[in-house]
């Protein structure tokens, strides 16, 4: 059976990244897109780090060549599992050929309802009582892909966009590790 090594990508202030180290899974590599918080956690830990800087986000951004370099290198570390985990570069469809499958996300919400970066602040307007968290496989289409787990959160009267994301986090924080245990089984 072919050894998996899993690369996390990440932009974000990594609790989830923190998550999955801490729950023991191997990581040969984590990816950011900027400097962030996330690497530094990383660092910390021990693990290796590449930031493949991601310098203009204006319409004209080179996503195929960026998504080449992204490839470049996770190529180079034999990587064959990808988990992102809050990484907000949207990668080229050619990307997504060559890891068919393999690419795993979590999105702050019960997918197919509110795609998109601001999941959260989508599911508070909606007036409704309940949203969540899925994991899936990502696709060239911003999440969507088979779904392999969810958990629901209560949305409370009091609540904001940053009270509500950091209970739907704490839920992912449980769950992506553990959905990640068994993809890499
Ligand atoms: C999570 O809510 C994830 O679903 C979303 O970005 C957030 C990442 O949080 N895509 P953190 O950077 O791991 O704290």
């Amino acid at each position: 059976m072919t050894q998996k090594h899993l690369a996390v990508f990440v932009s974000g202030t990594g609790t989830l990244l923190e998550a999955i180290i801490d729950s023991g899974l191997p990581i040969d590599l984590v990816i950011a897109d900027r400097p962030c918080k996330a690497i530094e956690i990383a660092r910390k830990r021990n693990i290796k780090t590449v930031i493949l800087e991601r310098t203009d986000f204006s319409k004209s951004f080179d996503r195929k060549l960026y998504s080449q370099k992204l490839f470049d290198i996770v190529t180079q570390y034999n990587i064959n599992v990808i988990a992102m985990a809050g990484f907000m570069t949207i990668l080229s469809v050619d990307f997504f050929k060559n890891y068919k499958g393999v690419i795993i996300n979590s999105h702050p919400s019960l997918l197919p309802d509110f795609k998109g970066h601001n999941a959260v602040e989508q599911a508070l307007s909606a007036g409704i009582k309940k949203t969540g968290c899925t994991i899936h496989r990502a696709t060239a289409k911003v999440d969507t892909g088979e779904v392999l787990a969810q958990a629901e959160v209560d949305i409370l009267a009091t609540d904001t966009k940053e009270t509500l994301h950091e209970r739907i986090k704490q839920k992912e924080r449980a769950l992506y590790p553990r959905v990640l245990r068994s993809i890499l089984k």
